[in-house]
């Protein structure tokens, strides 16, 4: 693969290169290349994911350890998607609550359904799905 860096002009609207600039600078980037660079690979990932392809992510769950129909409902659903779970990480948050991240790997879709299979589950107070890819 040809990594070498390539310069290619880029014309804007001058109130987009504002507003542009604002983001680049609160989202903690450099310069202008290294922003435009994160958000053509944050569209890759996003594409990969509406097309199925496989990604890599992380759900994380907070819920209410007593309630045990819950922690139960989550550990089946977990056992059903087991060919996409990577590992899962429990902390015991505070006396009434735990934080779950469970790491995925596998088509978007299939990432997608066990993300909403464990946000339906009853006593999840919490839960989101972050998705990457490797770049490839
Ligand atoms: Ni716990």
């Amino acid at each position: 693969m040809n990594n070498k860096q390539v310069r290619f002009g880029v014309s804007l609207e001058g109130d987009l290169l504002r507003k542009f600039d604002a983001y680049l600078s609160s989202e903690g980037y450099s310069n202008r290349s290294q922003a435009i660079a994160g958000l053509i690979r944050k569209e890759f990932v996003s594409d990969a994911f509406a097309h199925g392809r496989a990604v890599a992510g992380a759900v994380t769950l907070v819920y209410d350890h007593h309630k045990r129909e819950t922690v139960n409902r989550l550990l089946d659903i977990q056992h059903d998607h087991g060919p996409i779970i990577i590992s899962a990480q429990h902390v015991h948050l505070d006396h009434d609550n735990c934080l779950e991240i469970i790491a995925v790997k596998g088509p978007g879709a299939k990432v997608q359904a066990l993300a909403a299979a464990l946000k339906a589950v009853k006593g999840v107070k919490h839960a989101t799905l972050s998705v990457t890819t490797s770049g490839k």
